[in-house]
């Protein structure tokens, strides 16, 4: 086996963003592409050498093919082992799981998490440090310097190391572990959850219907939903993942997963649903005739949490995305334990997670999870919820309006207006902020402005900080309104605007929400004249 060294040149823009570097797969199929970054990633943490790590991704398309180079890039870097998932798979929890309790130094997961798959739509590759968490800024950071400064990369000839089947094998002197995907995983949910009692509710005629979207959680939820607690076989549906994800998005929300929405809202609906995304840390979660908002999930599991044996001794504290709804802080000022507001990315829990502050995170992006890994998980809420509905013996409309009679209601929806021209969005941007000082006192759609700022962010633990995390505009009442560009698009911008009123009384709380929020919304083109800068009408998504 021979160990080359390749001449190769800085390629433009390995920066990674919210999550990872993402790119149109043809984009990391193209010569050095996939091995420059690589490369970059090895000399960000101090090199490869004697280290071991983790890999696996979502199975979209070019996964296999990236695995094999990474391993081979491993091993020409000295490496000492890799653990990767059969066929090159592990759920990013899964993967987060393994980083952390096989004290690696590390892993590399391949995915572009909720985007389309395909040789013309989206791959993606993080890098995730031993706590299991995505990599810091001040990581990410140093990968992006190394990328620009590339002259060679290493790697090894050879042919596919077989990954089809758990077991030991070496490439050039380095380990390769192929572990199964899903195991670990699973083991880690029994401690978690009550699973007899879980078993009893489906044992008692409890319905439900998840659908794995084509992607990587396929496995992992016919695994625990149907083989250990019993779900009907047939309950998790589009479980086999596919390269392109049948044709999908894989992201559970009520645009992309609009079957599972359209069922939930008939008259054969099972009594709960869920989804989760292509790399499996996203969810939605449904009840009959109910979509739960993912910043109220958030808020409903910090409530009830308690209820799963895993979080029976309380909560340490919350944490949550700051374009999020505040519906948790509520709950946190309820159970007096403290609440976070930290910038979009999930990285940025990861330091409340390892000190202890937090044990549940969320974001208004269809994530939750808590300190049991270092990333967010699809399937983790999945089963605390169904742990709750087992424990309260209530349906997920009850469990509903019990917390909004108790904490209000916080009416929420995102608006995207995706693929917009970069340009225009972020002289939208600049020009909202430098108008933000005026806008206090200022009366829009019939609201009247409390104060404005551009977010920014000091970790209360290391001290690090973020600045330029979104404008956010304060309504008096309660209202607030948030603007910011996407971190993880691909193409253009993305531009994300965060929309949320509060509600006291409950004969509103079964209001439609883009009803209830109709004046915040003419309040929030209005302010910033989305209209006149993207030229578009309508958002692309409502979530
Ligand atoms: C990924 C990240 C999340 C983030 C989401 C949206 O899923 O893991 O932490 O909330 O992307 O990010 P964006 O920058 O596109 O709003
Ligand atoms: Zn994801």
């Amino acid at each position: 086996m021979e160990r080359l060294t390749i001449e190769t040149r800085p390629i433009e823009g390995q920066k990674p963003g919210t999550s990872g570097l993402r790119k149109k797969t043809r984009t990391f199929m193209e010569p050095h592409y996939l091995e420059n970054f690589v490369a970059a990633i090895f000399q960000g943490i101090g090199g490869a050498k004697d280290k071991t790590f983790v890999l696996g991704g979502d199975g979209r398309y070019f996964n296999d093919r990236a695995a094999q180079v990474i391993l081979r890039m491993a091993a020409a870097a000295g490496a000492q082992r890799v653990i990767v998932g059969r066929d090159a798979l592990l759920s990013t929890p899964a993967a987060s799981n393994l980083i952390r309790t096989r004290k690696t130094d590390g892993g590399i997961i391949l995915s572009a998490s909720h985007n389309p798959g395909g040789p013309d739509e989206d791959f993606g590759v993080k890098f995730n440090t031993p706590n299991g968490g995505p990599a810091p800024e001040e990581v990410t950071n140093r990968i992006f310097e190394a990328s620009k400064r590339i002259e060679t990369y290493t790697i090894v000839e050879t042919t596919d190391v077989d990954l089809s089947a758990p077991g030991m094998t070496t490439l050039g002197g380095m380990e390769i572990e192929v572990v199964d995907p899903v195991e670990d995983y699973a083991a880690l949910m029994e401690t978690l959850f009550d699973f007899d009692k879980i078993r009893g509710l489906f044992a008692g005629g409890f319905t439900m219907r998840y659908d794995a979207m084509h992607a990587v959680t396929g496995p992992y939820a016919a695994e625990i939903l149907e083989t250990r607690l019993g779900a009907p076989e047939g309950t998790v549906v589009n479980a086999e993942p596919k390269p392109d994800f049948g044709g999908g998005h894989p992201d559970p929300n009520p645009i992309w997963a609009k079957d599972l929405l359209d069922l939930i809202m008939s008259g054969s609906a099972p009594d709960f649903g869920a989804a989760s995304d292509g790399d499996g840390d996203r969810n939605m979660i449904l009840g009959r005739g109910v979509y739960v908002t993912p910043s109220d999930s958030l808020a409903v599991l910090a409530a009830n949490a308690h209820l799963a044996p895993g979080y029976s001794g309380g909560l340490k504290g919350v944490a949550r995305s700051m374009p999020t709804s505040r519906a948790v802080d509520r709950v946190a000022e309820k159970l007096g334990i403290d609440c976070y507001e930290t910038p979009t990315g999930w990285k940025f829990f990861g330091n409340l997670l390892d000190a202890g502050r937090a044990t549940l995170c969320g974001e208004e992006s269809a994530g939750t999870g808590s300190d049991h890994v270092r990333e967010k998980d699809g399937l983790w809420a999945v089963l605390l919820w169904l742990n709750i509905l087992a424990e309260s013996g209530q349906s997920v409309a009850e469990v509903m309006h019990a917390h909004w009679t108790a904490f209000g209601r916080n009416f929420y929806s995102r608006h995207d207006y995706e693929a917009v021209d970069a340009d225009a969005a972020t002289r939208m941007m600049d020009a909202l902020r430098d108008r933000l000082d005026e806008l206090p006192g200022q009366s829009v759609a019939g609201r009247t402005v409390e104060s404005a700022d551009e977010f920014s962010y000091r970790d209360p633990v290391d001290g690090s900080t973020a600045s330029g995390q979104g404008l956010r505009v304060n309504l008096k009442g309660g209202g607030r309104i948030v603007y910011r560009l996407s971190g993880t698009g691909t193409v253009g911008a993305t531009l994300r605007v965060y929309i949320e009123d509060e509600g006291a009384d409950p004969s509103t709380f079964d209001m439609d929400t883009q009803e209830a929020l109709a004046d915040m919304i003419a309040a929030a083109d209005e302010i910033a004249g989305i209209k006149t800068y993207t030229g578009r009408d309508v958002p692309d998504v409502r979530t």
